[in-house]
């Protein structure tokens, strides 16, 4: 039997997640959400993402899952309490986990406006391993730019170095993408290879 999970995102960024998902499960069926009429979340401040938050414990009310896969970073940031209280159901909570894994002592952190702001990451790294430096830096253009049809490679370019040098001026030794849309940034075509 398949286990139904929900996935939601404010637009293709959630893919990212549902591939690696699709990759290590054949059990899941999957419902995706992309609320598209609402992208970008990012700029969005908690107040209304909680509200967006409500709406998409609605819309996957009746669809008889048996778990949430957080797929946005910013409604994981501001609202996760409401998606667990709502919808009550296993929520699988994206950024707790990614701060599980971290294993540097100087981390840096790309993430939406919202998602920095609310230094959900900073505080749940901290919560789990101690002495570490974080470094946070939001990218309030990233993901407009990669929800595009056609790719502006030099706008990307400019952007990335415009966003990764002060965590580069920090000499950080992990980078974490936290926001689901980033893993689409064509890494070969930018100038700094090992990021
Ligand atoms: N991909 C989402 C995230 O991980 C939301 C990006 C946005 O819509 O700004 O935060």
């Amino acid at each position: 039997m398949k286990i139904k999970v929900g996935i939601f995102d404010s637009g293709i960024g959630g893919f990212t997640i549902l591939n690696s998902l699709l990759k290590t499960r054949k059990d899941v069926d999957v419902i995706y959400l992309a609320d598209t009429k609402r992208i970008p979340f990012g700029n969005k401040n908690c107040k209304e993402i909680r509200v967006i938050a409500e709406e998409i414990c609605s819309f996957f009310e009746d669809k008889s899952l048996d778990a949430i896969l957080i797929a946005c970073n910013t409604t994981n940031a501001c609202a996760l309490d409401i998606l667990e209280n709502n919808l009550r159901i296993p929520c699988f909570d994206l950024i707790n986990s990614v701060s599980e894994i971290v294993n540097k002592k100087i981390i840096g952190v790309l993430a939406t406006q919202t998602t920095t702001r609310s230094s959900f990451y900073k505080n749940a790294i901290n919560s789990k391993k101690e002495n570490l430096k974080i470094f946070q830096q939001e990218c309030p253009e990233f993901v407009s730019e990669i929800e595009k049809d056609k790719i502006n490679f030099n706008k990307l370019n400019y952007l990335a170095d415009l966003y990764l040098r002060p965590l580069l001026n920090e000499n950080i030794e992990e980078l974490i993408l936290g926001c689901s849309h980033y893993p689409f940034l064509p890494k070969n075509r930018f100038k700094y290879k090992n990021y």
